[in-house]
């Protein structure tokens, strides 16, 4: 199955326009390492509303997979783990597990990094953290589960 991709930065300060957006090119290189098409990239500031709006967006762009980067941490105005779970039909625990183990042997920050994973209409949205690497590590944590992940819920017969 050819993966379609959505990309939301979600960073007030970016979308202010205060800096540049680093996070989204480095995941939209990310995915076309994975051989994915990128069908969309969006930039958000950190509310929820706007959030859930830019998932709702891709979605109906056809993503099958969409990734965001930022909010995931502590501050208060980091809401994007609240904006998605308000329209998660699922959350998928191990994905958040998985990222914030690996992640500990590279930063103890990561603790601090509420990153998860969860099913929007029949759409995976993963929830990395905002820093450009950090977000590309933790995709890399847990990519072997995603074409299988994105078959199952778009029906597509498998071997398991
Ligand atoms: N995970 C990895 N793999 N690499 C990182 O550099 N940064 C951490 C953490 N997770 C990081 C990481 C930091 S510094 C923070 S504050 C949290 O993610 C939350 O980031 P966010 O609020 O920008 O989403």
């Amino acid at each position: 199955m050819n993966i379609q991709v959505g990309i939301i930065t979600i960073s007030d300060r970016a979308s202010r326009g205060l800096y540049d957006d680093l996070g989204g090119p480095a995941l939209k290189k990310a995915s076309e390492g994975y051989g994915w098409k990128v069908l969309g990239e969006t930039l958000v500031p950190d509310d929820k509303r706007d959030i859930q709006r830019a998932i709702r967006e891709l979605i109906a762009k056809g993503c099958h997979l969409i990734l965001t980067t930022g909010g995931t941490g502590v501050a208060l105005r980091d809401v994007t783990p609240e904006a998605v779970r308000e329209i998660a039909v699922r959350e998928l625990p191990g994905f958040g597990e998985v990222m914030r183990y690996e992640s500990m042997k590279i930063t103890p920050n990561a603790i601090l990094s509420r990153n998860l994973a969860a099913v929007v209409e029949k759409t995976l949205v993963i929830c990395l953290p905002g820093k450009p690497s950090g977000a590309v590590e933790c995709l890399g944590f847990v990519v072997g589960a995603i074409p299988h992940c994105v078959e199952v819920l778009h029906e597509v017969p498998t071997s398991c």
